[in-house]
């Protein structure tokens, strides 16, 4: 709600810095398009001063601990948004570093990708109670674990469609059976899919598992998002992908463009 009321006066071209003279660090393990450009604005936007650091910028990760370089960040900024492999790195982070820390993105969950797609939903339907989503894909990687846990959380329900053996972290599913029925995880799409409000699909090979690409094109086959899986859903649904798209594999083509 926050978010909308930013957006709001972002539109109106009314200054909102509520961050002015603030340092915010970017660190970055993993590569990113819409991460970086979002907190670069927005940094920007609420009058901070954001500071872009890749893998091959600082000694971060190899030649110092996650704990030394979290006390010397946190000593000079005011805030450090890290995207990166391990959860355990970003905890580190917000552990040692006495300063407010943002997930950007981990192996395990992509909280700012999620809230940002709430707000979309949102927006959309103008209201996220009772809204059924259906993640279809890679039920394990960090945006399944994280629109189920957020789904729940914000009163929707949430169905995933995912092969054996990627079935969602164990810590998301331990939050999924506080919600009874309003969770059901499936392999049979169509049965997921079925009268979703939404439909959400993410790459079935995210970053760093790139040497079982092959693999996963074989195992994540069958839950494509195509118009027969559409045909299935409520009328008005929408489709989100967290994007970079690989079209073709976990979205057709005619899908992804009818909903751009
Ligand atoms: N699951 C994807 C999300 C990219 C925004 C990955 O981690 O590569």
């Amino acid at each position: 709600d926050f978010a909308l009321h930013l957006k709001d006066l972002k539109k109106k071209n009314v200054p909102h810095k509520y961050l002015e003279n603030k340092n915010i660090a970017l660190l970055f393990e993993k590569t990113s398009t819409r991460t970086r450009s979002a907190f670069t604005v927005a940094a920007n936007d609420l009058g901070a001063h954001p500071e872009f650091m890749g893998i091959s910028d600082t000694q971060f990760g190899y030649k110092e601990s996650v704990a030394d370089s979290a006390k010397i960040l946190g000593s000079m900024f005011d805030g450090i948004e890290f995207r990166g492999f391990e959860q355990a790195t970003v905890e580190g982070l917000a552990k040692y570093s006495g300063v407010p820390v943002w997930n950007g993105l981990t192996d395990d969950w992509h909280p700012t990708q999620m809230i940002a797609d709430f707000m979309t939903i949102k927006e959309v339907f103008g209201t996220l109670e009772n809204k059924k989503l259906t993640y279809v894909g890679d039920g394990r990687n960090n945006m399944a674990n994280s629109l189920l846990v957020g789904g729940l959380r914000t009163g929707m329900t949430v169905a995933v469609t995912t092969p054996d053996g990627y079935q969602p972290d164990p810590q998301a599913l331990a939050v999924a059976v506080e919600y009874g029925n309003h969770f059901t995880l499936t392999n049979d799409r169509f049965a997921a899919a079925k009268d979703a409000d939404v439909i959400f699909t993410d790459v079935w090979t995210s970053m760093g598992q790139e040497s079982e690409a092959e693999k996963r094109r074989k195992i994540f086959q069958g839950y494509q998002i195509n118009k027969d899986v559409m045909a299935v859903a409520a009328k008005d649904a929408m489709v989100m992908h967290c994007l970079p798209a690989h079209r073709g594999e976990e979205i057709t083509a005619e899908v992804l463009e009818a909903h751009a």
